[in-house]
């Protein structure tokens, strides 16, 4: 496995692999792994001869309030992780390398964000879309993975990728939940074990929903007031958003027709936690 600190290294590295007529796979990433990435990692390795994954904490997704500073990070555990996953390349930039004092270009999308949780993270989603351009510029992948778990995210980046005609194909994987069913995340190791069991919470009023629609309502507003109180049941929640709405434009739906995007986001303590799920009616 090669360690690529530099861009220039990396777009070479990427030259290189191009004129053997071989395929980039791209797992874009903050780091400390879990087995989201694993997963994410072994569906590039499936897709692709050469697997780059990106290691950058990127400074511009977080707003001066949110964890920059103490997101959890272990290089050499995620290293350790990289290599028996069969990576290829690992590419960690220091932050002067993508971000010089001069910088000043980002990318945003006019609709998509303005949902969900771009509402309570305003700058989030510019960060991220400028960030992911530029790895897509530098590591110049014929394909990129990114998890289901961070739907808006997903979706931003196939917007993006239509609108500014990257040759890429973006894949999105499932979510990789632990056994009980809480979504992995580089943040659930903030919960401490109260906090780790109120997380449950998230996925319970998910699949409650998901019996609903099963059952036959169609009403987000009814769905909606359940998980609410599933939800606030809990000591030490706060609810960011509740949302049931399309897959595509995450706008809200009236009425559940076939099937709906219910998102939601949830502080458990002071920890931020996400996650989604397609509600389907019987048919
Ligand atoms: O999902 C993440 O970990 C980040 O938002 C990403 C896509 C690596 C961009 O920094």
């Amino acid at each position: 496995m090669e360690i690529i600190k530099s861009y220039k290294s990396m777009q070479q590295y990427a030259d290189r692999i191009r004129s053997k007529q071989e395929t980039i796979a791209l797992v874009p990433t903050m780091g400390f792994f879990h087995k989201g990435h694993l997963s994410l990692m072994k569906k590039a390795k499936e897709v692709s001869n050469c697997l780059v994954v990106s290691l950058f904490v990127n400074p511009t997704q977080f707003a001066p309030d949110e964890d920059f500073d103490s997101y959890p990070r272990d290089t050499e555990r995620d290293l350790a992780l990289a290599e028996k996953e069969s990576v290829n390349v690992m590419f960690m930039p220091e932050r002067e390398e993508l971000y010089s004092s001069e910088f000043q270009t980002y990318v945003n999308l006019e609709k998509l964000p303005n949902h969900l949780c771009g509402l309570s993270r305003p700058t989030f989603f510019r960060g991220v879309a400028t960030v992911v351009s530029k790895l897509f510029n530098i590591i110049k992948p014929h394909y990129a993975i990114f998890g289901q778990k961070d739907f808006q995210q997903l979706a931003i980046i196939r917007q993006m990728v239509k609108d500014l005609n990257f040759d890429i194909e973006i894949i999105g994987v499932p979510t990789f939940r632990e056994s009980d069913g809480l979504a992995m995340s580089s943040r659930n190791k903030y919960l401490d074990s109260n906090q780790r069991k109120t997380a449950l919470c998230l996925f319970q009023s998910l699949e409650k929903a998901f019996a609903l629609v099963q059952a036959g309502e169609t009403d987000p507003a009814r769905i909606i007031a359940k998980a609410t109180s599933l939800i606030e049941s809990h000591a030490k929640t706060s609810i960011d958003y509740i949302k049931i709405c399309d897959p595509m434009t995450i706008e809200d739906v009236v009425t559940i027709k076939k099937s709906a995007l219910m998102a939601l986001a949830v502080n458990v303590g002071k920890t931020r936690l996400i996650d989604n799920r397609i509600l389907e009616i019987k048919t």
